[in-house]
């Protein structure tokens, strides 16, 4: 269970008084691209109640931030252009963006700011030092910054996505300067504690994704405290492989089959598979597409979504349920063809009057491409490890140092 999450918050900042000020806000701009297009913008929108309160106050704000995984230095595909771009088209002022992170440009653009605008810095992991196992290379990259920004610089947490990180620009930098929650990252914790604390019942998880071994940890962790836990998705595979199932070319992870079949006999009760799925002759929105039957899985095909059975029955199951969790799709659902599972559970979840929480970076982006109704979610979480790492239970790096 998470403990109690004492911090300074956003507003207590703005109590203090921000105009003229530098605030360096922490943001998870990292937005799926299709080149340089945002195919989903949910998390630079839930970035902008903080910016818009610090604009409000006359801070000069300069934003933070990272895209993909870089290799630790500069590389144009993963440049924040476009995070920038949406960011002052949504905010309706103009965001410059520096072309390195704490170099001459990022001195000379936060130099530039007037109180009430914003700026921001280029990918923070250009920098390899951002990310780096040691410390006192984190430590280094985060002094640079507050050279950037000075001394009497403030920091806001807001990326929420990110918290589960130890990096400079998450953790190191909040040992530096006065450190706040930013409002999007008080919203998230508020939400999913109530998942921790003595939810109201029946509590179902819905868990999708590609990989057992990414969501065992939340797994093991949850199965005590929830009355069923519904597993589709890439991952299903393996535990249909240790009920004895073939699964023909789908996604497998056979050195997870013995957790998933001990899993199984602990928690039989708990646990539901899909008994029916979509199986196609290859990963492609054209393949040859058949229904079958989890023991009919034909060799050489790859299950890519769960069939109309199973979302019938964890749809019937989330409509029931009083509080929902869920992450991960069900199916590949960027193909339209293996899209109907993740899409009948997803309107299910929304339908229902339960407390429900979409958690997660492919789950969230899946309700919105597909089109679904936000409004039906209690809440739709912008972190995905973050608020898996959360529920499990884990100490989060990026919360624990504001609470220092
Ligand atoms: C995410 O997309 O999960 C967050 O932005 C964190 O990114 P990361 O998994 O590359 O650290
Ligand atoms: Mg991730």
């Amino acid at each position: 269970m998470q403990r109690e999450f004492r911090v300074h918050t956003l507003d207590d900042l703005l109590a203090s008084g921000v105009a003229g000020r530098t605030v360096l806000v922490r943001s998870d701009l990292n937005v799926p691209l299709d080149g340089s297009t945002i195919t989903d913008d949910g998390r630079i929108r839930a970035s902008l109640p903080t910016l818009q309160a610090l604009i409000a106050g006359g801070a000069k704000v300069v934003v933070t931030a990272h895209l993909g995984r870089p290799k630790g230095a500069p590389e144009e595909k993963y440049s924040l252009a476009p995070a920038a771009a949406r960011l002052g088209e949504l905010l309706g002022v103009t965001v410059p963006l520096a072309e390195d992170f704490v170099g001459p440009s990022a001195a000379a653009t936060v130099a530039a700011l007037a109180d009430g605008a914003v700026a921001m810095l280029e990918n923070v992991r250009f920098d390899a030092r951002e990310t780096s196992k040691d410390g006192a290379e984190r430590g280094a990259l985060a002094d640079d910054l507050v050279g950037v920004v000075g001394n009497d610089a403030a920091f806001v947490s807001d990326g929420f996505g990110v918290v589960h990180r130890k990096q400079a620009s998450v953790y190191e930098i909040a040992q530096r300067l006065p450190h706040y929650a930013g409002y999007l990252v008080t919203a998230e914790t508020a939400v999913l504690k109530k998942l921790t604390v003595d939810p109201e019942r029946p509590y179902a998880v819905i868990l999708g994704g590609s990989k057992v071994s990414d969501k065992l940890g939340v797994i093991t962790s949850l199965l005590p405290r929830v009355d069923s836990l519904l597993i589709g998705g890439g991952m299903a595979f393996t535990f249909l492989a240790a009920q004895g199932h073939g699964v023909g070319a789908s996604l497998l992870q056979e050195d997870q089959i013995e957790t998933c079949k001990k899993l199984l006999e602990d928690n039989g009760d708990k646990i539901v598979l899909p008994t029916d799925v979509v199986i196609a002759d290859a990963f492609s929105a054209d393949a040859a597409v058949q229904i079958v039957d989890v023991d009919g899985i034909l060799d050489g095909w790859l299950g890519l979504d769960i069939g109309p059975e199973s979302a019938a029955a964890f749809s019937a199951i989330a409509e029931k349920a009083a509080t929902v969790f869920w992450n991960g799709p069900m199916g590949v659902f960027e193909l339209a063809p293996f899209a109907a599972g993740t899409k009948s559970v997803a309107e299910a979840i929304g339908a229902s009057p339960s407390f429900s929480v979409v958690g997660g970076g492919d789950s969230a982006a899946a309700v919105r491409t597909l089109g679904i109704d936000e409004t039906g979610f209690t809440h739709i979480s912008t972190g995905g490890g973050a608020s898996l790492e959360y529920l499990e239970g884990k100490e989060l790096p990026g919360l624990a140092v504001l609470e220092a």
